[in-house]
């Protein structure tokens, strides 16, 4: 990947001007490893390899027990490393950094900077003085609303073609399972005119599609003075001159609000796609889970949207194996899934989290058990995934080319409005580009096109 920057070496420590980044979680973290990225290029760093690497910055996630083991393991590989040869230092940034990072710390001695997720734009600076910094520096997030953030708009990308811009900081729900709200902090949305300056340069600077983050994107403006609510804020970021896609991630049902799907419908740049988590089918587990909704309003919220955007692509987010679930409650996931047939539904095993209080809650579930549960309702969306996505065969659509196809010699692949995967074959001359394809085959998790030559 090249980009667009002159480099400029550090005078002075020239020893240490190599920096590795490796982002782990949800799409905030992506925004945030991208930002980081360009920050330090413009203090004059050279991205390289980890084996290269002065610092490793580690851009991390604690949703679940998983997510974090794989981590301190790659810390620890890490060790091994600075101890044979010297180097890298490691930065821990993000989620885990917020709750476990001291801790780690303490483990590992290579780790020579921690910080949480709402104290970013320290974290630039203090990574260019990880070599002559004597101990540790920890920027942790006690004040759950303060904020130092990082002032950068992202121009080096992972993909240059796509980028996230995050909306709202934190989350206020405090879901019973969640440790979200513990590690990023409460919600907060950024200023409407800031954000609308950020998505203007990153169109202006090669951005073809623009993904609008939040952990409930729908709550945007509501803690904020003047009206600004995420339909408005949408219309707005939509409007702007030189974009080809506008996204947005994630909505709550209970957040929902009906004029988002007016500001869609009347909106051709707005992809048809909707990430609405509904997390469990049992109303009795939502309600343990204090997600603020009956599956029967979650229903009807999906009948209006459809109703609305018939070319909408829904998809979900369920836990299997919340305290308590029993095997009935798993059944109303299991309908739930079968009534409203997903595009995709991402699934998990509950992994309690120290301090919510879902982990303190009695009859926790046997890990035999959940990942039985899993095994099912995975088979099951499998079905429900590939019959949906055959119906897509013979469709002909437009696809935005943005990479590289995961196998396949000579193939590359491309998002629809719609969100579908689409494998077509062609080169690194198509990224970036509107290409018109004819569907010819479905698997649960892709589609294959072929071109068409115009619309
Ligand atoms: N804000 C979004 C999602 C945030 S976290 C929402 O409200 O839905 C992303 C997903 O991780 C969640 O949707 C949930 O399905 C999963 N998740 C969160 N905490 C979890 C836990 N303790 N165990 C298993 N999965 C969890
Ligand atoms: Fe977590 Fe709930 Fe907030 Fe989503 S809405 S981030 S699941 S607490
Ligand atoms: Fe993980 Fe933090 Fe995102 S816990 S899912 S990286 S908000």
């Amino acid at each position: 990947m090249t980009y667009n920057f002159k480099v400029k070496i550090l005078e002075g420590d020239s020893s240490l001007h190599r920096f590795s980044i490796r982002v782990f979680g949800c799409q905030m973290n992506s925004y945030d490893g991208d930002r980081l990225r360009t920050a330090l290029l413009h203090e004059g760093w050279l991205e390289a390899s980890e084996e290269e690497a002065d610092v490793v910055l580690l851009v991390t996630c604690s949703i679940r027990e998983k997510a974090e083991q794989k981590v301190a393991s790659e810390i620890g590989r890490y060790e091994a490393m600075r101890r044979a040869k010297g180097r890298p230092a490691v930065a821990l940034v993000g989620c885990m950094a917020q709750r476990i990072g001291v801790e780690m710390a303490k483990r590992f001695s290579c780790v020579r900077l921690v910080s949480g997720p709402r104290h970013l734009g320290l974290v630039p600076r203090a990574v260019t003085e990880i070599g002559t910094a004597g101990t540790p520096r920890f920027f942790m997030d006690d004040d759950p609303r303060a904020l130092t953030d990082l002032e950068v708009v992202p121009t080096a990308r992972t993909n240059p073609f796509k980028a996230y811009v995050t909306i709202t900081y934190g989350c206020d729900r405090f879901c019973s399972y969640c440790i979200v709200p513990y590690v990023r902090g409460r919600l907060q949305s950024r200023s409407a005119k800031e954000i609308l300056k950020e998505t203007q340069a990153l169109i202006d600077c090669g951005a073809r599609e623009i993904t609008l983050l939040g952990q409930n994107v729908d709550a945007y403006g509501k803690d904020l003075e003047g009206g600004v609510r995420f339909a408005s804020l949408l219309a707005d970021v939509a409007a702007q001159p030189g974009l080809e896609r506008l996204r947005f991630v994630t909505s709550h049902p209970k957040d929902f609000d009906e004029d988002i799907l007016d500001v869609m419908r009347g909106n051709p740049v707005i992809c048809r796609a909707i990430n609405l988590p509904v997390q469990a089918g049992s109303d009795r587990i939502l309600r343990e889970m204090n997600r603020g909704y009956s599956s029967g309003e979650y229903l009807e919220l999906v009948r209006k949207i459809r109703a609305a955007l018939p070319d909408v692509s829904l998809t979900t987010d369920l836990i299997v194996g919340f305290p308590g679930e029993t095997d009935e409650d798993f059944r109303a996931s299991y309908k739930l899934l079968e009534e409203v047939a997903f595009d995709i539904v991402h699934t998990a095993a509950y992994s309690p989290r120290e301090g919510t209080r879902a982990a303190m809650m009695d009859c926790q579930i046997e890990n035999s058990v959940k990942a039985a549960r899993l095994n099912e309702i995975n088979a099951l969306q499998a079905r429900i995934a590939r019959a949906v996505n055959e119906a897509y065969i013979g469709r002909e659509l437009e696809i935005l080319a943005d990479g590289y196809a995961p196998r396949g010699e000579g193939k590359i692949q491309g998002r629809t409005m719609s969100d579908k995967v689409v494998i077509i074959p062609g080169s690194q001359e198509d990224f970036g580009k509107v290409i018109p394809v004819r569907i010819v085959r479905a698997s649960h998790w892709s589609l294959e096109g072929e071109r068409r030559s115009s619309l």
